[in-house]
């Protein structure tokens, strides 16, 4: 796609997600995640339907979105495996480990994507930081753990406040709840996840370094630049 203007974030998210078509193997069942880029990801998918077998979802929402276009979505524990998963990113760094979970889906995010061999990250440049922790990162806890949480986050800096939704606390598809840190440098991202992996009452963290995307479309003002890590 050319154009003599630059290109909005929206056009940016569209090209990526169908750049992402690349990735998907003929006859195949494809990983999709979650957001607002993975929605022009579906579109595109949708375009091709016929040509794949279905999709594992990370959400009800991508679950409600590929239904409707005809994509069958198969349970996650029907599969042995997946050749690729794709899905967006708050953030993402210059090793391809990221931030997820602004669309509060990451457990799901991250089962899915473990069930990958693959995970092909689709992001407009907007998502690119050099160390992650300016987007306030989304943990998954279970309620009566958050304010324990929420003071070991603050023992590292970041300060940790319940997302809402409609004045209360949101529910995830999990039935759990999400914290969204800010105020954190996370310089070691392995290690980050590991340690807050650890913390009672934690469900997900949503730093994917253990589970970092191989390769990132990244959608810039050139087009789409491809990174590999
Ligand atoms: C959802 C996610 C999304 O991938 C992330 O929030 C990016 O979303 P978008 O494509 O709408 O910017 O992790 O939980």
């Amino acid at each position: 796609m050319t154009a003599d203007r630059a290109l909005t974030q929206d056009e940016l998210k569209t090209l990526v997600g169908r750049a992402a078509l690349d990735y998907v193997v003929p006859g195949d069942i494809v990983g999709v995640g979650t957001g607002s880029t993975v929605n022009k990801f579906i579109d595109a998918l949708a375009t091709v339907r016929d040509r794949i077998r279905g999709a594992v979802s990370s959400s009800e929402a991508s679950t409600a979105r590929l239904a409707a276009l005809g994509i069958e979505v198969f349970e996650a524990n029907r599969v042995d495996g997946l050749a690729v998963y794709i899905d967006g990113a708050d953030e993402i760094d210059a090793s391809g480990c990221m931030i997820k979970g602004g669309g509060a889906a990451l457990t799901r995010e991250k089962i899915v994507a473990a069930l990958a061999d693959r995970f092909v990250c689709i992001a407009d440049e907007s998502k690119r930081v050099p160390v992650l922790g300016r987007f306030p990162l989304p943990v998954e806890v279970i309620p009566m753990a958050a304010a324990h949480i929420a003071r070991r986050f603050a023992a590292l800096g970041g300060e940790a406040t319940p997302r809402l939704a409609g004045g209360k606390p949101l529910v995830t598809d999990n039935g759990q709840h999400i914290l969204d840190v800010r105020g954190l440098s996370i310089t070691d991202p392995p290690g980050f996840e590991s340690e807050v992996n650890q913390w009672p009452g934690v469900v997900t963290v949503g730093v994917f370094a253990h589970q970092k995307a191989n390769v990132c479309l990244l959608g810039t003002a050139h087009g789409v630049r491809t990174l590999t890590f």
